[in-house]
């Protein structure tokens, strides 16, 4: 594989930026990293960075990367909901795109297992696909939140403002808001229609 979803940070760093200085942020997951192109967002940042992706193909190209800039993340084949870290290890968490692979059961473990790795108050950035993604290629629908696109060979679930409320009832969130992102990959340029959650783990 090559850097298919480009080289520079997603929405979900660009969302970081702020809490990195306000919350003085020093230990990052990225998780759903792929080849790690918001783990080196922060990893030029400073800050000290893990990311993890079941495919190995995009950690070894991450790695390169990370030889190639004198970079250090620490990129590990995991995935939720199960990873390895201690309790209350990270600052931050944040994702892009990957949320919508996980299903219903799995996105509930993940959600207490993040809640187990971040620091009290450490905080949650999730960008995912939202309901509206249905209308924007041809999918098939398996249920009223599944669908499989064209390529993918998961089933994708997609996501409206009241579930993610749901999901994360536990947790003080900050805002959930609408995103249009352009990406230019697989057939040219083409909109994802996507939902940002920031959320703040309680005590
Ligand atoms: C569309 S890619 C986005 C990669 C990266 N976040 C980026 O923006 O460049 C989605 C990634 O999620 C990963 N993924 C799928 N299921 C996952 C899971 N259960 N836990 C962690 N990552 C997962 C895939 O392997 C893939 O690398």
């Amino acid at each position: 594989m090559g850097f298919i979803w480009g080289q520079r940070p997603s929405p979900a760093a660009e969302l970081a930026k702020k809490y990195i200085v306000e919350d003085q942020i020093k230990r990052v997951l990225d998780f759903g990293c792929g080849y790690g192109r918001d783990s080196f967002y922060y990893a030029r940042n400073g800050l000290s960075v893990s990311g993890i992706d079941p495919l190995p193909e995009a950690l070894e190209l991450g790695k390169d990367w990370a030889d190639s800039e004198d970079l250090s993340v620490d990129f590990r084949a995991e995935s939720l909901p199960g990873t390895s870290f201690e309790p209350d290890s990270f600052d931050l968490a944040s994702s892009f795109n990957a949320w919508q692979f996980l299903s219903e059961e799995e996105a509930k473990a993940a959600v207490a297992e993040l809640g187990r790795i971040l620091k009290p108050l450490g905080l949650l950035i999730i960008v995912t696909f939202s309901l509206e993604e249905m209308n924007q290629r041809p999918a098939k629908r398996i249920s009223e939140r599944v669908v499989y696109f064209d390529a993918a060979t998961k089933p994708i679930r997609l996501y409206n403002r009241e579930e993610l409320r749901e999901l994360f009832s536990d947790w003080n969130v900050i805002q959930i808001k609408s995103l249009d992102v352009c990406e230019d990959h697989e057939g040219g340029p083409h909109i994802h229609k996507e939902l940002a959650v920031v959320a703040r783990r309680t005590g």
